[in-house]
């Protein structure tokens, strides 16, 4: 099989190549990434020289380059990772969200319905449900769920999983979606919350919590997440929806206390700033449909997934220290400069 894996030069993306190259070597991969400042070249330097992988920079929104790319390598699945993807950016700066996340999406499928393809899988989000209430915990996000958005992020998301729908429902496109909670783990980029707070602490600066630090996300390490779009490749009901979640409820400010215990560090450094606009208070998923019919599970308590995390960042500081020094310190100093 030869896979498109569009943003593979981010977070979860190259995750997944990685995955997928170990995992599966008689398939071909095939990455897309248009490599905004959130794609990173250097996070694919293990699998740049294996011959089962190419590299296209490419705009998942630039129709013609998409269209000369599938006549030339004929995909048989395409997984959608490309997307803008932090809320805080989609609060300052929506089009490019729009943009990306929603016309990039339709491109894409356009050229499957015009190539042919066997899968389509848009990756996507529980934050396309809104939030839940912190004095429900009996409330989680079903796959039934009504979509009600909170974010530009998370509106230009929940379109792309409608018209991936509609897709499928008009042109017969053989989609799936998976929505999976917060991932963390290696490469994801020190803007998010957990690389965020273990850059700043090994760099004695300040850690800005939103609010009160009492909202809750649903953490997952990124293995388990990349495990559950294979299995939803190979096993998944075309037309369905998967949620993907890691049955690990926590607040923000206990993950900010264990980052600074595990480094060493005093939680003076934890500074309380002004809150995120329409912040979400908690995420919560029932990942009981993906059990049952396609047998996943998270596999990697919080407590492990932390450890080979913080290690990771202790041993790959070049990778983000690189990212701290250009363009986004700029953004930093925008953000939080006088929070
Ligand atoms: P990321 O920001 O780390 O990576 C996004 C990648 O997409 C980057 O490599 C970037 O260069 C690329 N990209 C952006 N615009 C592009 C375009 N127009 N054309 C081609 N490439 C483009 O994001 P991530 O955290 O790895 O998230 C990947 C996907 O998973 C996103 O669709 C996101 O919505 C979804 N998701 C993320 C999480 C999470 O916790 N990070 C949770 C659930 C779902
Ligand atoms: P984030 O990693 O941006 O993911 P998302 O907003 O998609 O859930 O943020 C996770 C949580 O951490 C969210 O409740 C916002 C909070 N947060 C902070 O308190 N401080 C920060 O500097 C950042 C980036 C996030």
């Amino acid at each position: 099989m030869t896979i498109f894996v569009t943003g593979g030069a981010g977070f979860i993306g190259s995750n997944f190549i990685f995955h997928m190259l170990d995992r599966h070597p008689e398939d071909r991969i095939v990455c897309l990434d248009k490599l905004t400042y959130a794609g990173n070249l250097s996070t694919l330097s293990s699998v740049m020289d294996n011959p089962n992988f190419r590299f296209v920079k490419l705009d998942i929104c630039d129709r013609e380059g998409v269209y000369r790319l599938f006549e030339e390598e004929h995909p048989d699945v395409v997984v959608n990772f490309a997307a803008e993807s932090h809320v805080d950016r989609s609060i300052e700066n929506p089009e490019i969200f729009l943009q990306t996340n929603i016309l990039g999406t339709q491109v894409l499928m356009d050229a499957c319905r015009k190539y042919g393809i066997q899968r389509f899988h848009q990756v996507s989000t529980d934050e396309v449900y809104g939030d839940l209430p912190l004095d429900r915990p009996d409330l989680f996000f079903t796959e039934e769920t009504p979509i009600r958005t909170s974010s530009p992020y998370s509106a230009s998301k929940a379109s792309a999983d409608l018209l991936v729908l509609a897709y499928h429902r008009t042109y017969g496109l053989p989609v799936t979606i998976s929505r999976c909670s917060n991932n963390y783990g290696p490469y994801q980029f020190p803007e998010k919350l957990i690389p965020l707070m273990i850059a700043n602490a090994l760099n004695d600066k300040p850690l800005p919590v939103y609010g009160k630090g009492e909202n809750v996300r649903d953490w997952l390490y990124v293995e388990d997440h990349c495990k559950a779009i294979d299995r939803i490749l190979r096993k998944g009901r075309v037309g369905e929806v998967y949620n993907i979640g890691g049955h690990n409820e926590m607040r923000n400010i206990d993950i900010v206390r264990i980052i600074c215990k595990a480094l060493g560090k005093p939680e003076s450094l934890i500074t309380y700033v002004t809150d995120r606009k329409g912040h979400d208070m908690r995420y919560a998923i029932d990942p009981a449909k993906i059990h049952r019919e396609l047998g996943w599970l998270p596999e990697t308590p919080f407590a492990d997934g932390i450890r080979k995390t913080i290690a990771w960042y202790l041993e790959n500081r070049t990778w983000w220290e690189t990212i701290l020094s250009g363009e986004y310190r700029d953004y930093y100093e925008k953000m939080y400069g006088n929070r």
